[in-house]
């Protein structure tokens, strides 16, 4: 089974061509232009995935070396995701689906991240814990098979990825802030200040981080109201990470404790964190788990999760469905109740 999967839920364009679980081609093309406007802007989105979107599918089949014509199927993301940007992928993947006469499999963009452990690990068996930490979404799920899963945990307001985007914005740091906090927290201590860890001790797996937000706005304003000294940036950025962190890793931890299961997955943009990957992976060793952290290609948004997660869904025996063209996307996001 050979596919060609496209992913343009957010600002990332991405093509792969993937087989028998192997991932032969993923190209992504990122909207780097969003940052001087501080948070991704919808529309230009849209038109900034339709200006690349065809030669990104050509650079995948070339870099599988692969004709179009001896595909057996394309994927592409369905939902959740900015409207506009799905609409752009999946109208080109029906066009494509037509073309060639091929079914078109649609992918959850958060099941893809979700299973994109057993993309990484081949070895991986079921059950385990995911973790899906993105610009969108913070959630737990226990993942049973490929066609079943339970969702433990999610965010009752802002996603880990959107807290670490619009806090650093607060101080002053460019979109997407995840990264540079991951990077300038590496030179500082992250005891330095004490921040709120929310819902820590809540006892379910539920996540808030907009108090988080709130609780740094007052901070800078109170501490720095002529602007973060740069001697304190690093300290300051290493310290709100902690927070995040610490707050996904035990709840993480929880969960796999919960359901005794000794494999944990992390998936979404969040698990490319330096210190969230060092934390979970060192408190579940302490407790003879094991982490899967995906290569940076598949923590990002890319199109080699979808291709991957499709070949699955068809070799559920379910190919036939896939040849109505007829789905919705659509930009529904997971969120707990308030
Ligand atoms: O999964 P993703 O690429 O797109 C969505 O589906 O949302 O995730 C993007 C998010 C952004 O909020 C970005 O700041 C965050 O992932 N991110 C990080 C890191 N790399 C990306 N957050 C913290 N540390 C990182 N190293
Ligand atoms: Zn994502």
């Amino acid at each position: 089974m050979r596919i060609l999967a496209i992913e343009s839920s957010c600002d990332e364009t991405s093509a792969a061509v993937t087989e028998k679980g192997k991932v032969l081609s993923n190209i992504i093309s990122s909207q780097h232009f969003h940052g001087k406007y501080g948070g991704v802007v919808p529309e230009l989105a849209s038109r900034a995935h339709l200006d690349v979107i065809s030669d990104i599918v050509s650079d995948a089949l070339d870099q599988s070396e692969y004709e179009i014509e001896s595909l057996d199927a394309f994927a592409v993301t369905s939902e959740p995701g900015l409207i506009g940007s799905l609409i752009v992928g999946s109208s080109f993947a029906k066009g494509l689906s037509i073309k060639y006469d091929l079914p078109l499999i649609p992918v959850n963009h958060i099941e893809g991240h979700l299973y994109s452990g057993c993309l990484q690990d081949p070895k991986l068996d079921f059950p385990f814990i995911t973790l899906v930490v993105s610009g969108g979404h913070t959630a737990l799920f226990f993942v049973e098979s490929y066609n079943d899963y339970e969702i433990m945990g999610l965010t009752k307001d802002d996603a880990a990825g959107e807290a670490f985007d619009k806090i650093a914005k607060l101080m002053g740091l460019t979109y997407p802030g995840g990264p540079l906090i991951d990077k300038l927290g590496k030179e500082g201590d992250p005891r330095k200040y004490d921040f709120p860890r929310s819902m820590i001790g809540s006892g379910d797996l539920n996540f808030s981080f907009s108090g988080l937000k709130t609780s740094v706005r007052y901070f800078i304003h109170n501490n720095f109201p002529d602007g973060i000294p740069e001697e304190e940036l690093p300290h300051l950025c290493a310290s709100i990470q902690e927070a995040i962190v610490d707050v996904l890793a035990r709840k993480t931890i929880n969960a796999a404790k919960r359901k005794n299961v000794k494999s944990i997955v992390i998936g979404g943009g969040v698990s490319a964190n330096s210190r969230l990957r060092f934390k979970l992976t060192e408190e579940a060793n302490k407790r003879r788990m094991k982490v899967i952290a995906p290569d940076m290609a598949y923590c990002m948004d890319n199109a080699a999760m979808i291709g991957f997660l499709a070949e699955k869904k068809i070799e559920s025996g379910l190919k036939d469905k896939f040849r109505d063209l007829t789905y919705r996307v659509s930009s529904n996001a997971l969120r707990a109740k308030r």
